[in-house]
């Protein structure tokens, strides 16, 4: 448990108690931080989020922890529950930033000691990691959300019920069983076009028929996955469709596609929507961290 708990402006959703920091902006946009305790000799737990405005809560990241080491915190764990950039791990095409590199070195050279996210995409696992140097802990909100989605669907016998992730990255949130999804190339490069791997193909490969059927992912982002999922087993006879991920970002009117599709769905609080249910601030606790 940290000695000290700083909660950024941006987390105050959470609810999760501790000593609110300052950040601010100068007139001309910049970042402005203040860490309003002392810290020398002490544990700090920095709980702050990176979205929206992914860029610059990664530079109020940097900052903070900077100035957390200048005051000579013993040790800094940063809370981040949704960690941007998580996509960008591996080189697709020559010449290409692996941006998740990036910002975990820039983040161990600023002084973190460990970082704590939830579900993050490279990692595919819960457990203790180290990453372009830094030490990271990935959490997993699988338990919550399932248990959340069986009381949805009225806690249904074993054999009425499957549980699923939409493809092999998030398949250990589901306890195995995933769908078979494969990406095409990228778009076209043309200037200003947003860059994006399109889903070619999306298979249940269980059979689905009158089952209840959980999908659940790390994460919602441009929904297609979850929709294509949803659509592919609405097809192949499913019953109810719960969909439930730890990150909702929900572009692209996602979240409306998949209630029109006929799924019900919840997210953790990572990031605010009107379907974000689950609490990360309780699994926090359970954890230790705070
Ligand atoms: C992919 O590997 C992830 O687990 C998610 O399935 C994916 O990132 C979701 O993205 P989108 O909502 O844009 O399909």
């Amino acid at each position: 448990m940290a000695e000290a708990v700083l909660v950024s402006p941006n987390c105050l959703d959470l609810k999760i108690p501790g000593v609110e920091l300052e950040a601010r902006k100068f007139p001309d946009g910049e970042s402005y931080v203040r860490i309003p305790i002392p810290v020398e000799g002490k544990s700090v737990a920095l709980v702050h989020k990176c979205y929206p405005n992914q860029d610059e809560g990664l530079i109020q990241l940097f900052i903070i922890v900077s100035q957390l080491r200048d005051m000579k915190a013993k040790k800094i764990t940063c809370v981040v529950p949704y960690l941007p950039y998580a996509r960008q791990d591996k080189r697709v095409k020559d010449g290409e930033a692996v941006s998740a590199e990036t910002i975990c070195r820039l983040l161990k050279e600023c002084g973190c000691s460990e970082l704590v996210v939830l579900d993050c995409h490279f990692l595919k696992k819960e457990g203790e990691f180290s990453y372009s140097g830094l030490k990271i802990r990935n959490l997993s909100m699988s338990k919550e959300l399932i248990a959340k989605a069986k009381t949805e669907l009225q806690n249904p016998k074993t054999q009425d019920l499957v549980i699923t992730s939409p493809d092999v990255g998030a398949s250990y949130m589901s306890g195995g069983k995933k769908m078979d999804k494969k990406r095409g190339d990228y778009n076209s490069s043309k200037k200003g076009e947003a860059v994006y791997r399109d889903i070619v193909e999306l298979n249940a490969g269980f059979e689905a028929r009158g089952k209840n059927v959980v999908i659940i992912d790390d994460m919602i982002s441009t929904g297609n996955t979850m929709v294509k999922a949803v659509e592919t087993l609405k097809k192949a006879g499913a019953s109810k469709i719960v969909c439930c991920a730890t990150h909702g970002l929900f572009l692209n009117s996602s979240l409306d596609k998949l209630v029109n599709a006929g799924a019900s769905v919840f997210v953790s609080d990572s990031i605010q929507s009107s379907v974000s249910s689950v609490s990360v601030a309780g699994k926090l606790r359970a954890e230790g961290i705070l």
